[in-house]
């Protein structure tokens, strides 16, 4: 097998994706897939042109069979909400196509990674791990790895600390109902309240300013891509360097939570082959209450689904 990345939607999160893979230098090929083969095509030409800024690395448009010698693919395809369109509709939508979209992959190579990145993640997910119960190691959504990232931006600029040192999480949902992990959060190997004090007050800001950014952004550039598109990036180098790395990524809850069958964002240790371990936590009261609360939200979700 190849260091090789497949992905799938050549739009600004999954272009951006391939933009961050070459400039980390971390596969040898990148082939991207999208309905539209001109778009692909074009932001193939342009991500080859960055190359000889970058490392050693194909970048071309392909087919699904580039799948058959990837270590890992990437869906970032789907089709944005219409006016007057549902959440719901657009949900069916979306989960059309991921499962057209996995079909394919995985009838070219059974034993690929398979990362999730279209919204609602956390629903899509669950539908592939419905779908493929014996690969629950192999496929998991990226859940709230981008929203645990700005929280680690913002504890950041709080504490006047390199995000790097901070270790905090966001968890459940990638979307409203996920909740922060106060109970764990620390900075280098303290937990926060004993080095650095933070009110209630802030904390509540902080987790607002995490919630929101999402529409933020959106309202004033209509998509978000940059850290989405770093944070893949970041994932993909841990699964093909085989990191071990423990990030918080979305995949089928432990039946020890007492929460429905759903997937959401827990820490999980990720390598080579994906999930290589699930690390259990000890929540707060409050932590069990919004874990709880975040599992209906995307149980009712996947309950109103047509194609299930
Ligand atoms: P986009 O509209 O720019 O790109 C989507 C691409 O998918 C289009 O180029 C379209 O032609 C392609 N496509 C549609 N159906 C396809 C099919 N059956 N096969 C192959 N390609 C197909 O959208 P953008 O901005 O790239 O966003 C993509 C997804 O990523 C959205 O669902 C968005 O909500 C999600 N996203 C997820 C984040 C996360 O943290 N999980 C963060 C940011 C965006």
């Amino acid at each position: 097998m190849k260091n090789k990345i497949t992905i799938v939607g050549a739009g600004m999160v999954g272009a951006t994706v391939a933009h961050s893979v070459v400039m980390k230098n971390i596969a040898e090929e990148v082939a991207l897939i999208d309905i539209n083969e001109k778009l692909a095509t074009a932001q193939a030409m342009d991500l080859q042109h960055a190359v000889p800024f970058a490392g050693q690395i194909e970048v071309k448009v392909g087919s699904y069979e580039d799948c058959r010698d990837s270590a890992v693919a990437v869906i970032t395809c789907g089709v944005a909400q219409k006016p007057g369109e549902t959440r719901l509709e657009l949900l069916n939508k979306n989960a059309k196509i991921v499962s057209g979209v996995a079909e394919e992959i995985f009838a070219n190579n059974p034993d690929i990674v398979l990362v999730v990145v279209t919204n609602p993640v956390d629903v899509l997910t669950r539908i592939l791990l419905e779908k493929y119960p014996e690969k629950k190691q192999q496929i998991f959504g990226t859940g709230t790895l981008l929203d645990s990232a700005r929280f680690r931006h913002l504890l950041g600029k709080k504490l006047d600390i390199n995000p790097k040192s901070i270790h905090a999480y966001i968890l459940g949902e990638h979307g409203d109902s996920e909740f922060p992990l106060w109970s764990n959060a620390s900075v280098g190997n303290m937990k926060l309240g004993v080095c650095q004090e933070i009110s209630d007050q802030e904390k509540t800001e902080i987790f607002e300013q995490v919630k929101n950014a999402a529409y933020k952004i959106i309202a004033g550039k209509k998509s978000t891509y940059y850290a989405i598109g770093a944070g893949t990036a970041y994932l993909l180098e841990v699964i093909l360097r085989n990191k071990k790395t423990v990030l918080p990524v979305s995949y089928l809850v432990d039946e020890k939570y007492g929460l429905p069958a759903v997937s959401l964002s827990m820490p999980a240790i990720i390598g080579r082959r994906g999930i290589l371990g699930k690390i259990c936590l000890d929540l707060s009261e409050e932590e069990k209450l919004n874990l709880q609360h975040s599992a209906e939200v995307l149980e009712e979700a996947y309950q109103g689904l047509s194609i299930i």
